[in-house]
């Protein structure tokens, strides 16, 4: 195991109703607020009204951006920012899935930096400044609610790209399962893939001995598979979307990963995926993932690959790369069974960027920890998933 700091700063405001306490959380920071939301979906189910109630039982003054997309766009960020400097705003509260908080989180960054946002994602420049943020999370997925990073799309220069801060960790985030009754089977499920993606990405790794890593990795894993499906099936099961939710939170708030190298190519080729094409994160990590577990598998990781598949997904099988292939295969079956497309080629209409995603995948270097890949190992890993082929 490597050393490591670990902190988890964010206050967390779990269960039914437990937005309750949220205005006295928001005045220990100011009463001064951007509030953040997407494209309507906390107005239908209510969340909305609720939120602005509370502001306004609390007398917090406060100024809205409405109206960011699923996959962030620098604009939004960008008017997000203006608000905040002509209002003076003091503290940002977003409200929705990951993309209106890592909107949030972006504004938050951007605030006290003259130039232009973007280059911060572009890694031009840094900042050591942000505005608090807090997040009522409407749909787990992300982790995005207890860390420091911020996913953007700029699609007109067709780049999805990221920012990480301790600076910009959500203060508070209120996790209301109910408040995810609403979100339908195709952001539902693609919020499950994303999740196991999260945990795939820490668990292989090439740092030995992390037991008690790997073990966490796999009960969590186990309690999303078990899950899943109900959340599909019975959308307002309280318990399943309780234990979905709390294993998002787990899954990317950096517990799992810490004193190990983490993999993150697979995210770093869907990003490409996003920036281009504009599909939905978790659809698009299900349509590489499997075929990036093929690719890297030999003979020197394979016991990750047969461990996990004994250890969640209940495989049998001796110590070979055949038994290996076998999680794999249950992986993409898993993610076919949520009704997620496993194929590039149902999600894109044809190869002709398959090149230029691979290339903008290593704009910053090699990606990948359990196996270093560049860009041809990218180009081969997107053929073989837009032809939807396993070894
Ligand atoms: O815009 P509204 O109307 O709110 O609708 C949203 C959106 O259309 C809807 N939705 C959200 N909560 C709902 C709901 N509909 C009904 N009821 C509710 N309670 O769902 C749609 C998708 O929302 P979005 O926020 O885009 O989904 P998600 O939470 O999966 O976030 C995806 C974004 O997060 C990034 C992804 O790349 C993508 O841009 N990620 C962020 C990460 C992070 N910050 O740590 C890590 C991830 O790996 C990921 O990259
Ligand atoms: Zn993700």
């Amino acid at each position: 195991m490597l050393n490591f700091n670990f902190s988890l700063p964010t206050k967390l405001f779990f269960g039914k109703d437990s937005i309750k306490d949220m205005g006295s959380e928001i005045l220990k920071y100011s009463d001064r607020v951007l509030l953040i939301y997407g494209g309507g979906s906390i107005k239908k189910n209510g969340i909305y009204d609720k939120t602005v109630e509370i502001l306004k039982s609390n007398n917090i003054f406060y100024k809205e951006l409405a109206g960011v997309h699923s996959n962030p766009r620098v604009e939004s960020v960008k008017e997000g920012i203006k608000l905040v400097r002509d209002n003076n705003l003091e503290f940002i509260l977003a409200v929705g899935g990951g993309s209106v908080i890592d909107c949030g989180k972006g504004i938050a960054a951007g605030v006290f930096y003259e130039g232009d946002v973007w280059d911060l994602y572009q890694r031009k420049a840094g900042f050591n400044k942000a505005v608090p943020l807090g997040a009522v999370l409407t749909l787990s997925a992300t982790g995005t609610e207890m860390n420091g990073n911020s996913v953007v799309s700029n699609l007109s220069l067709e780049e999805k790209l990221h920012i990480g801060s301790d600076l910009i960790v959500p203060k508070f985030s209120v996790l209301d399962p109910t408040y995810t009754y609403s979100v339908d089977k195709y952001y539902t499920s693609a919020g499950v893939v994303d999740i196991m993606s999260h945990i795939f990405e820490q668990y292989f790794s090439p740092t030995k001995d992390t037991f008690i890593q790997d073990r966490m990795a796999e009960s969590i894993l186990k309690t999303v598979v078990n899950y899943g499906e109900k959340v599909l099936l019975e959308p307002e099961n309280y318990d399943a979307r309780a234990n979905i939710m709390w294993a998002g939170t787990i899954g990317l708030n950096g517990i799992l990963g810490v004193g190990k190298q983490g993999d993150w190519a697979t995210h770093g080729i869907e990003h490409e995926l996003s920036g281009i094409y504009d599909v939905t994160h978790g659809v698009g990590l299900s349509a590489i993932t499997p075929y990036w577990m093929d690719y890297v598998l030999n003979e020197e990781n394979k016991d990750r690959f047969i461990t996990m598949g004994k250890n969640v997904f209940g495989i049998e099988g001796d110590n070979s790369i055949t038994t290996a292939r076998k999680t794999i295969k249950a992986v993409k079956d898993y993610f076919a069974s949520l009704g997620v497309a496993v194929v590039l080629g149902d999600i894109i209409d044809s190869k002709e960027n398959i090149e230029k995603m691979a290339e903008g995948a290593v704009r910053f270097g090699n990606l990948g920890g359990l196996q270093s890949l560049g860009k041809d190992d990218i180009v081969k890993i997107l053929e073989a998933a837009y032809e939807g082929k396993l070894k």
